[in-house]
């Protein structure tokens, strides 16, 4: 059997680079999806995941996380995490739980504290600086508070078919406290049945969860379709629909993957997203909605978008 990881955002290429080599020797799609979260939640620079994450509006970072085995659809996840350092390895955890799998707010760090887990204050000096500044510039100007929610989501096929998935986030910037995206929630930021296949989410998550757009891709995959016609079909759909009977839809973006390694994406926004399996060495791609309605186009990102990237979420915040 083959093996493949797909993941939001160019955030997300480190982690699977890194996990699917542990694939190609046989490593568990359930540690890979762990693995390479870790990865992204550790990196400082990455202002919608982990440390470093924006906070809320109360300058609080607090984080949302979820873990899926798609064998026996064990699921566990976090909201309003606070001072946990790997949201996603807490949520894996909790997948095993019978009971008390979802936890939020002050209980996530009791959880994690009584678990053995790794405590961190997740504020770093530059998101506070963003944070500050926001603020400022609300002070001043009608500027809307809310921007940036970049989940990184990933799904994965191991060498024998056992498929898992993974969000974590910091979810909207100057967030209300508590509030709670999609991220955590199944069937809308992310869903995987070994059987068939994954997707998971990013994008606006107050109208991502109104569709459960992983779980509708998921099914339309199991009806027989290709993840590319199952994604762009679930989500298109439903865009249209909000369009139509509420007047908007936010950024939705959506990844999948069946358990053949075979991948799609949708997106109704410019989207970058990563992918690597047995025959793809880790490629950053960059997906473009269609003006007419179809499939994205989708390119390899260039050296010069990779280059400008990783300048400006490392430049200096004045
Ligand atoms: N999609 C992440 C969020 O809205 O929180």
């Amino acid at each position: 059997m083959t093996y493949g990881m797909i993941a939001t955002w160019r955030m997300a290429c480190d982690g699977i680079a890194a996990a699917t080599k542990d694939l190609a020797n046989g490593g568990t799609s359930q540690k890979a999806i762990v693995d390479a979260i870790k990865m992204v939640e550790d990196y400082p620079f990455y202002k919608s995941v982990g440390y470093g994450g924006l906070p809320n509006e109360v300058g609080m970072v607090e984080l949302d996380a979820a873990f899926m085995n798609g064998d026996n659809f064990d699921i566990g996840a976090v909201a309003g995490s606070r001072g946990v350092k790997n949201p996603i390895a807490v949520a894996e955890k909790l997948s095993h739980e019978r009971f008390n799998s979802f936890i939020v707010g002050d209980g996530v760090a009791k959880y994690a504290i009584k678990e053995g887990f790794e405590m961190q204050n997740m504020l770093t000096e530059r998101a506070k600086k963003t944070w500050s500044n926001r603020l400022d510039e609300m002070s001043r100007s009608n500027l809307s508070p809310y921007d940036g929610h970049d989940t990184v989501g990933m799904v994965a096929v191991d060498k024998t078919g056992s498929m898992s998935c993974g969000t974590s986030s910091s979810g909207l910037f100057m967030k209300k406290e508590g509030r709670v995206g999609d991220s955590p929630l199944s069937g809308s930021g992310f869903y995987v049945d070994s059987e068939i296949g994954g997707a998971t989410a990013t994008g606006l998550g107050e109208d991502l969860m109104k569709g459960c757009l992983s779980y509708e891709t998921v099914r339309l995959m199991g009806t027989g379709l290709e993840p590319q016609a199952a994604v762009h079909q679930a989500m298109t759909t439903f865009a249209n629909q909000l369009e139509r009977r509420k007047g908007k839809c936010g950024a939705f973006s959506l990844v999948a993957m069946n358990n053949k390694g075979e991948w799609g994406v949708a997106t109704n926004v410019e989207f970058s997203f990563a992918v690597a399996t047995e025959n793809l060495e880790p490629t950053i791609y960059l997906a473009y909605p269609a003006e007419d309605g179809g499939y994205p186009t989708i390119e390899v990102a260039s050296q010069e978008w990779l280059d400008a990237y990783q300048t400006r979420i490392t430049a200096p915040i004045q």
